[in-house]
């Protein structure tokens, strides 16, 4: 079986839920406490052994690359004032010199078609995709459960959580089928269906562990709901020739493509760390008593 080397960040979206803020900012830059989003994501797959990070970006997304760049001056400054923990922190975050590769999605044509877009930096070999707008809290990473997953069940892999019933139209949503490790076998799956359509309330969370056959089908460039090109109908299609299965993610997910989930991590990884935990309750406390809501002018849910 092929370890899982690589992993697909598609970092091309908009934005839109974010303006004004993601009208010079990615929205995988904005912070969650001291780091972006997208940190905390590229964290989780190296903790699960991913050696090469594939980013699919889009115009206006420079500032990602030049996040995982060195930062000659500011780290030379930072030598010079012996700020030695700044400077660590830095180093350590590095990707090491040809292990980040970046590639665009020339339209946002949809989650399928940005997955295909790095076809040719994955190469044939099983990989990982992170969506960023999903955040996870645990003492082990979803991806690191889930490749002990693939090495149990191989094929192909993805995580799931369970949605209220009435929201099944917002997700993937996949059919429950025998127990396979920690997980499930996956029988059938569908892309955002109305709750009376929908197999389960169990939502693919933005993980997966995928084999290269996906990119023959995506390279179809069918498109599904929304209109866009899909990911999940891809993996339908390649499940009729490999098998899929389910991990549940027992830690904490946060949808930062929200602002409430935004948020939510926010006060999550705050509280999670014991240098500002204290300080961050009590104020959290204050603000309970003493702010009162006012109606604000806002980019749409
Ligand atoms: C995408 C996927 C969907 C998945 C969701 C998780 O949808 O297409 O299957 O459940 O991410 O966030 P999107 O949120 O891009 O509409």
């Amino acid at each position: 079986m092929k370890k899982v080397r690589k992993a697909v960040f598609p970092v091309a979206g908009l934005g839109t839920r974010f303006l004004p803020a993601t009208k010079a900012i990615p929205k995988e830059m904005l912070t969650v406490v001291d780091r972006p989003v997208i940190q905390y994501v590229v964290d989780e797959a190296r903790e699960a052994g991913i050696e090469h990070l594939i980013f699919v970006t889009g115009r206006n997304k420079g500032v990602i690359e030049d996040y995982f760049d060195i930062q000659y001056e500011l780290q030379n400054t930072l030598a010079e004032r012996g700020k030695t923990m700044e400077l660590t922190l830095l180093e350590d975050l590095q990707p090491r010199a040809g292990t980040a590769s970046f590639t665009r999605q020339q339209a946002p044509l949809g989650l399928g078609h940005a997955v295909w877009c790095a076809r040719d930096l994955v190469g044939n070999e099983p990989f990982a995709v992170l969506l960023p707008d999903m955040i996870m809290q645990a003492q082990k990473g979803c991806l690191a459960e889930m490749v002990e997953l693939y090495e149990i069940a191989g094929g192909n892999v993805v995580s799931v959580e369970q949605c209220d019933p009435a929201e099944t139209n917002k997700y993937g949503i996949v059919g429950k089928g025998e127990t396979v490790g920690n997980g499930f076998k996956i029988e059938g799956m569908v892309e955002k269906p109305k709750p009376a359509d929908a197999p389960s309330n169990f939502y693919i969370s933005g993980r997966y562990i995928l084999q290269p056959e996906i990119f023959q089908i995506l390279e179809m460039q069918e498109k599904g709901a929304g209109n866009e090109i899909q990911l999940t109908d891809g993996m339908l299609k390649l499940a009729a020739q490999q098998s899929f299965s389910a991990l549940p993610f027992s830690g904490r997910t946060f949808d930062c493509g929200t602002k409430e989930g935004f948020i939510e991590a926010n006060v999550a990884f705050a509280l999670w760390r014991s240098d500002i935990r204290d300080k961050v309750i009590g104020n959290i406390e204050r603000l309970l008593e003493t702010v009162e809501p006012v109606s604000v002018r806002n980019a749409a849910e």
